[in-house]
């Protein structure tokens, strides 16, 4: 049966990118067509400043909202990431198999890292590492297929060479995985800002839905999103990436096509208020799911124990199997 690992990181309220690139798809396709593994990397969010109870905060609310959306526990398994000790023991000796230069040449430690210095913060080292800790969560479980935004394919890209590469040094230790991607939203953009993405750390939340925002608000930041100048309503990506944004934000949430769906609006104002509606109508079930389940943290967090127990349990034989073969004695 195919293997499949994900994960979020608890640095921030989940949102719609994280939903429409990757929760979504976890929810209705990958648990019911593989043996799946979704984790909330914890590990993760300690790369960059964070206040300790935020982050404990945020990782219950993630696992919460990943039910919310869907995620069965009889179906795949959900857990923490710090709570399977595999994943930090496995990340060592993928250091020891990756190249500084590899690292320093990935795109999100060089944007996260300008961005810090620029704001006067040190650069963790584990910001330049957090690749091969990426690498270490996928390999340990013999993973087939990632499904991931856009943003990931690079850290993915890495995780494959990593793999050939120990498998070629050490012998054969690790499946070489793939990353797959969601057909439309793959890389949802910020309403205020339609050139960069979605993502949960923006200083400003007026360009970003979250999952939890009230309908209301959701409507008015969908009705404010930044388009252009034009008057037509036509797919283009390039030349007019806030449109493009909401045409594929609707498709995503309608099964639509985005070209298709330009065809169909005559004015922005219809487009936004429609996109608004449809996105409403998706979250509505997430959020009331959201506030029953928020209401009994003694199900989630053992929901989160008997995955980590079973998580574990996968990834040891491999992991102990990596130690071996590297060149570690045995205990
Ligand atoms: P992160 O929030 O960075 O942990 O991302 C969790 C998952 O959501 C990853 O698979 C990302 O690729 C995906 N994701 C995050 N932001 C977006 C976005 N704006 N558009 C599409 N996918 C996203
Ligand atoms: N790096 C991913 C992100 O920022 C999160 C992540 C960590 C992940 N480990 C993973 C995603 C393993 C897929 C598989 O979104």
């Amino acid at each position: 049966m195919t293997r499949i690992f994900s994960g979020i990181k608890p640095t921030g309220h989940m949102t719609l990118g994280n939903y429409l690139g990757a929760l979504r798809r976890w929810v209705e396709t990958d648990q019911h067509r593989a043996d799946a593994l979704f984790s909330v990397v914890d590990l993760h969010a300690l790369t960059v400043e964070h206040d300790p109870a935020r982050v404990r905060r945020l990782s219950r609310q993630a696992a919460t909202l990943m039910l919310a959306a869907g995620l069965d526990p009889e179906r795949c398994t959900l857990f923490v990431q710090s709570h399977v000790d595999e994943h930090a023991r496995l990340s060592y000796l993928l250091e020891c198999t990756a190249a500084d230069g590899e690292l320093r040449r990935m795109i999100q430690y060089k944007e996260k890292s300008t961005r810090a210095q620029a704001a006067g913060e040190g650069v963790r080292l584990s910001l330049l590492t957090y690749p091969v800790l990426m690498a270490a969560d996928i390999l340990a479980y013999g993973t087939d297929e990632v499904p991931v935004g856009d943003d990931q394919t690079q850290h993915v890209e890495l995780t494959r060479d990593l793999a050939v590469r120990f498998n070629q040094r050490y012998g054969h230790t690790f499946t070489v995985p793939k990353a797959t991607r969601p057909p439309v939203a793959a890389r949802v953009m910020d309403l205020q800002d339609p050139d960069s993405k979605m993502g949960k750390s923006h200083e400003s939340g007026a360009g970003i839905v979250y999952l939890l925002d009230e309908a209301d608000l959701v409507r008015k930041k969908i009705m404010r999103a930044v388009t252009d100048s034009g008057r037509e309503v036509e797919y283009d990506p390039e030349g007019r990436p806030g449109l493009a944004n909401l045409l594929e934000i609707l498709a995503a949430c309608t099964e639509g096509n985005p070209v298709e769906l330009a065809g169909v609006y005559e004015s922005y104002g219809a487009l936004k208020r429609d996109t608004a509606d449809a996105v409403v109508e998706l979250l509505k079930p997430v959020r009331a799911r959201h506030a029953a389940l928020a209401a009994d943290a003694g199900y989630v967090d053992e929901v989160l124990r008997k995955g980590a127990d079973r998580a574990r349990g996968m990834a040891r034989p491999r992991v102990d199997a990596a130690y071996a073969a590297i060149g570690l004695l045995p205990r």
